[in-house]
């Protein structure tokens, strides 16, 4: 049996990662979404939650109207929800659901109140017991800012030549949830032009050449040996309409406004922080006026057994290929996306975050 899932909606980031953060330790899965839209949009098309985390005073769609909207998609009517809310609107505007968690809660109320319908299939950890789920339980602590990134792009190139043989093995046990994740956000549809930065061993370049076989399909990386292995999964395709090329994400040699879709994966989180408005902006620059962007990264540690692998990564960063944990979401929306949305997963306990970001339309 699976581990039961858990859709937790709420527009406040740190809330909905501390939510998430309680509920993984104790063995569900969860899934995040940080508004009524994305959430409404999830449920349309994902396989059916256990159970609905729902806040009600969120920006665009409220939980009132996410409840209303639930009503109307037959896979999920019956999921059960509760309402996690400060709102003291609700006497005036009740809302249908199976448990009110009055904000703040603790950790202990909210495992309580999720286990009455889905049973954790492993203990909690007990200094959860008096922590309470709020902002405050998030401030930043010491360690907490982004490593500095140790890989020069030299050193990147002299690490994937020599990871290129095993990478495949790596990438699909503790990024394979997260590469998934974020086709399904892409959405391609056949015909689109379609860039992916730092293609590695092609292992997402694969799909998006199933997905867009009509299309045009552009893939560079920084290191030949990774381009080898994507070259070999592409011949294999049967699609003739792409082209892979070393390349780098700083400057990009492709005319502005060139792209449907920009999707990159575990590059970012290797490159130095001072160099995301760079490559940020040149990604902008090749998208197209409501072009989509999707970018999976390591993201940083929110618990013990996550920092685990920041641990290896002061010890030598060339055993993670150089990622250590970032956030991207800042830069993302300095750098001009909008509709920018943010999710987490967590496999083999490697935190990933993955980002949706569309550039504004022209004038907008
Ligand atoms: C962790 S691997 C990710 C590969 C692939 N995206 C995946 O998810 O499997 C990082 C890749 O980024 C490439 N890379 C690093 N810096 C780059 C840059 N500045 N421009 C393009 N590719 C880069 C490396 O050569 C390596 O293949």
């Amino acid at each position: 049996m699976g581990h039961p899932t858990v859709l937790v909606v709420d527009d406040d980031d740190d809330l909905r990662e501390t939510m998430c953060a309680v509920l993984d330790d104790a063995g569900y899965a969860t899934v995040a979404m940080p508004g009524g839209e994305s959430a409404i949009e999830y449920l349309g098309r994902a396989d059916p939650p256990d159970l609905i985390i729902l806040d009600l005073m969120m920006p665009g769609i409220d939980g009132w109207r996410v409840r209303e909207e639930l009503r109307k998609l037959p896979r999920v009517a019956d999921v059960p929800i509760v309402v996690a809310t400060a709102s003291r609107a609700l006497a005036r505007h009740p809302v249908d659901a199976a448990v009110i968690l009055w904000k703040p809660f603790s950790a202990r109320e909210l495992l309580d109140a999720v286990a009455r319908f889905s049973p954790t299939v492993s203990p909690a950890d007990p200094a959860l017991e008096s922590a309470e789920v709020s902002r405050r339980a998030l401030a930043p602590r010491p360690g907490e800012a982004i490593l500095e990134a140790r890989l020069d792009a030299a050193a990147v190139r002299r690490v994937y030549r020599a990871v290129a043989p095993v990478y495949d093995l790596w990438a699909r046990l503790t990024e394979s949830k997260a590469r998934r994740r974020c086709l399904e956000l892409a959405r391609i549809r056949d015909g689109e032009a379609v860039l992916e930065v730092a293609v590695g061993t092609g292992l997402a370049f694969a799909a998006i050449l199933a997905a867009n076989p009509h299309g045009r399909n552009e893939g560079i990386d920084l290191t030949e040996e990774m381009l080898a292995r994507a070259r070999e999964k592409a011949s294999r395709s049967g699609v003739a309409s792409y082209r892979l090329a070393v390349g780098d994400a700083r400057q990009l040699a492709y005319p502005d406004d060139s792209f449907d879709l920009l999707l990159t994966n575990y590059l970012f989180d290797l490159l130095p922080e001072e160099d995301f408005p760079a490559v940020l902006a040149e990604f902008r620059r090749v998208l197209r006026p409501g072009g989509r962007f999707v970018t999976a990264n390591m993201t940083r540690a929110e618990r013990w057994y996550q920092a685990a692998w920041e641990t290896l990564y002061r010890v030598n960063p060339a055993w993670l290929g150089g990622c250590r944990g970032i956030r991207l979401q800042p830069a993302l929306e300095s750098a001009g996306f909008a509709d920018v949305r943010r999710e987490t997963v967590s496999q083999l306990g490697f935190p990933t975050e993955i980002l949706y970001a569309v550039k504004p339309a022209a004038g907008v």
